[in-house]
C-alpha cells in the first residue's frame, strides 16, 4: 500500500515538526496538520514564518519551503481524517490532575477523542499511527473503540514513538539514531507497518528503521526517556557529593564518559531536568510497575524523579542561604526560563520551581529569556497555584533586555544554558549589581575563574 495523504492531529512540539520534514522529504504526499487550537493554527499559517508558534532552529525555513505545497495547517479536522490514508495521533497526553493514578498516570483522554473522532468519521480504512508518548497497552483501548464505534471500515494501528529533542528536532528528525515502528502481528498489521517503513525511507536508510511488537515499541519509548533522565539525575546526585568534597562534577563527568561502555553524553550536571517528557513518562512507568504490583521496579525509577525535584530544591535554597538566610525585599535576577536552551518550550524547566521557591520566600524576582514570552512565565508560575496572579505579578518581574534586568540586583542565577549568556559583558554585569554581587550558576556555563576575578561571589552546582 502507497500512502499518499496523511493526516496529523495535534500540531505541537511534536506533530508540527514531525509532519514538516515528512512533507519536505516526500513531495510526493500531501500532509494535512490538524488542531482544535485555532490560535495555534493561525500562527503556523502566519504569512511571516518566524511568527510559527514553536521555536526551533532550522524549522521556520522547512515551513516555507513546503507550507501551501504540500503541507497545510487546518481546523477542520474531519475533512482532513477523511481525506487521509494514514492518521498521526500527536495530542497531549499530560499526566492526570484528578481521580485514580492523579498524579502519575497519563491522562489518555484526549486519545480517546481522537479515536471517537477517527470512528464517527472515517469512511475508508485508515492506518492510525500513535506518536504521542503512550503508557503500554494503549493500542489495545484504541483498537477497542476504533473498532466498536466505527463505521465498519479497518484500522490498523502502529506505535511510531518520535524520539527528537527539543532545540535539535530538525536534525533529529533529519538524522535519527533510529526511526521505531511497530505494528500489530497480522498480515495486515505489516502491511501497514511496510506503508510507515516506505514513508521514513525517503530520507532515512534502512538499517535505522526498527520494527517490533506495537508493545515493545510503546514500552521502548518511556524506557529511553527514564534511562535518559536517570543519567541526569545520576549526575546530579554526585554534583552534591562533589561540592562538599574537592571534587569537581565536570572532570568526574569526562573521566567516566570517556569510557566507551558509559558514553560522554547526558552527564551534564545542571539545576535539574525539564521538559514535557521526562517526569511524566518517568510517572507513567512508575504507575504501570504499581499497577502491576511490581513495587521495586517503581520505586527503583521513582527515586529518579525524588533526586530531580532535590536538585531544584537545593539550588534555590543554596542562593537563600548564601545571601545570609534572607532574600526578602532582595532582588534576584534569573537567566532563562526555558527548559533548555534553543526551545521557547517551558514546560517543567527548573526555573519556575526555583522562581516558585524563591517568590515564598519573599524575594523580588526578575526573569530574563531571550525565546519566552512574558504570558508564557506567568501562565506558568499561575498554574503551581502557590499565590494568586495578581501576586504573581506583582512579586515577579519580567525583563525584554538583559542588561536592565540584572540591574541593581543582589544576586543572578543561571538557569538555562543559552549561548548568548556567555557573550556577554559580564565586568559591566558585574557593576550593574549590588555588592557583595552574588552569581549562582546553575548550568555550569561560564568561566567561573573569570567570573571570580572580575569580583563575583560564584556559586556553581557541582563545585566545592
Ligand atoms: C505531545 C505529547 O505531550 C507527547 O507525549 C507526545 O510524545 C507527542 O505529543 P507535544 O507535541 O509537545 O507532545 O504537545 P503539545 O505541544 O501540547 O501539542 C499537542 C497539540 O494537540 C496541541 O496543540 C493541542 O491543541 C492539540 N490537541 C489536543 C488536539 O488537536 N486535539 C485534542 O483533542 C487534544
Ligand atoms: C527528551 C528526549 O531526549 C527525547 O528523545 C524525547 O523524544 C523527548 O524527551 P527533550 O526533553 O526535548 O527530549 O530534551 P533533552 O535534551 O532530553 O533534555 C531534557 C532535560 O534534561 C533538559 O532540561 C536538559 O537541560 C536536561 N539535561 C539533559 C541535563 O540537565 N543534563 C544533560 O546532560 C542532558
Amino acid at each position: 500500500m502507497k500512502v499518499s495523504n496523511i493526516c496529523c492531529i495535534g500540531a505541537g512540539y511534536v506533530g508540527g515538526p514531525t509532519m514538516t520534514m515528512i512533507a519536505a522529504k516526500c513531495p510526493h504526499i500531501k500532509v494535512n496538520v490538524v488542531d482544535i487550537n485555532k490560535k495555534r493554527i493561525d500562527s503556523w499559517n502566519d504569512p511571516d514564518v518566524s511568527n510559527i508558534p514553536i521555536y526551533e532552529p532550522g524549522l521556520s525555513d522547512l515551513v516555507k519551503k513546503t507550507r501551501g505545497k504540500n503541507l497545510f495547517f487546518t481546523t477542520d479536522v474531519n475533512q482532513a481524517i477523511l481525506d487521509a490514508d494514514m492518521i498521526f495521533i500527536s495530542v497531549n497526553t499530560p499526566t492526570k490532575t484528578y481521580g485514580v493514578g492523579k498524579g502519575m498516570a497519563a491522562d489518555l483522554k484526549y486519545i480517546e477523542l481522537c479515536a471517537r473522532q477517527i470512528a464517527e468519521v472515517a469512511t475508508t480504512d485508515k492506518i492510525i499511527v500513535e506518536k504521542s508518548t503512550l503508557p503500554v497497552r494503549t493500542a489495545e483501548a484504541l483498537r477497542s473503540i476504533l473498532d466498536n464505534t466505527g463505521n465498519g471500515v479497518h484500522f490498523d494501528i502502529l506505535s511510531n514513538p518520535e524520539f527528537l529533542a527539543e532545540g535539535t528536532a530538525v536534525s533529529d528528525l533529519l538524522n535519527p539514531d533510529r526511526v521505531l515502528i511497530g505494528a500489530e502481528n497480522t498480515e495486515k498489521g505489516k502491511k501497514a507497518q511496510q506503508a510507515l517503513v516506505d514513508v521514513y525511507s525517503n530520507w532515512v536508510s534502512q538499517e535505522r528503521i526498527l520494527t517490533t511488537n506495537v508493545w515493545s515499541s510503546e514500552l521502548s519509548k518511556l524506557t529511553a526517556n527514564a534511562f535518559l533522565a536517570q543519567r541526569v539525575s545520576s549526575i546530579n546526585a554526585l554534583s552534591e557529593l562533589c561540592e562538599v568534597t574537592e571534587a569537581d562534577v565536570n572532570e568526574v563527568a569526562r573521566a567516566i564518559g570517556t569510557d566507551s561502555r558509559i558514553g560522554a553524553k547526558f552527564l551534564q550536571s545542571s539545576v535539574g531536568f525539564g521538559g514535557s517528557c521526562f517526569q511524566k513518562d518517568i510517572l507513567n512507568l512508575v504507575y504501570i510497575a504499581q499497577t502491576y504490583g511490581l513495587q521495586e521496579v517503581a520505586d527503583y525509577w521513582e527515586q529518579v524523579i525524588i533526586m530531580n525535584d532535590h536538585q531544584k530544591r537545593r539550588f534555590a535554597k543554596k542562593i537563600v542561604k548564601t545571601l545570609f538566610n534572607t532574600v526578602s525585599g532582595k532582588k534576584i535576577t534569573l537567566l532563562g526560563w526555558a527548559f533548555k536552551k534553543d526551545t521557547n518550550d517551558t514546560r517543567e524547566s527548573a526555573a519556575i520551581y526555583v522562581a516558585d521557591y524563591l517568590l515564598n520566600e519573599q524575594a523580588e524576582v526578575t526573569v530574563y529569556d531571550p525565546k519566552v514570552t512574558n504570558e508564557q512565565i506567568y501562565s506558568d508560575l499561575n498554574y503551581l497555584g502557590t499565590r494568586s496572579d495578581e501576586e504573581n505579578r506583582r512579586l515577579l518581574k519580567v525583563e525584554n533586555n538583559p542588561m536592565k534586568a540584572v540591574e541593581n540586583a543582589h544576586a543572578t542565577a543561571v538557569l538555562t544554558e543559552w549561548d548568548e549568556f556567555v557573550q556577554y559583558d559580564w565586568k559591566q554585569i558585574y557593576e550593574h549589581m549590588l555588592k557583595p554581587a552574588f552569581l549562582f550558576d546553575g548550568r555550569m556555563l561560564l568561566d567561573h575563574e573569570k567570573m571570580k576575578q572580575i569580583g563575583f561571589d560564584v556559586y556553581t552546582i557541582g563545585k566545592g
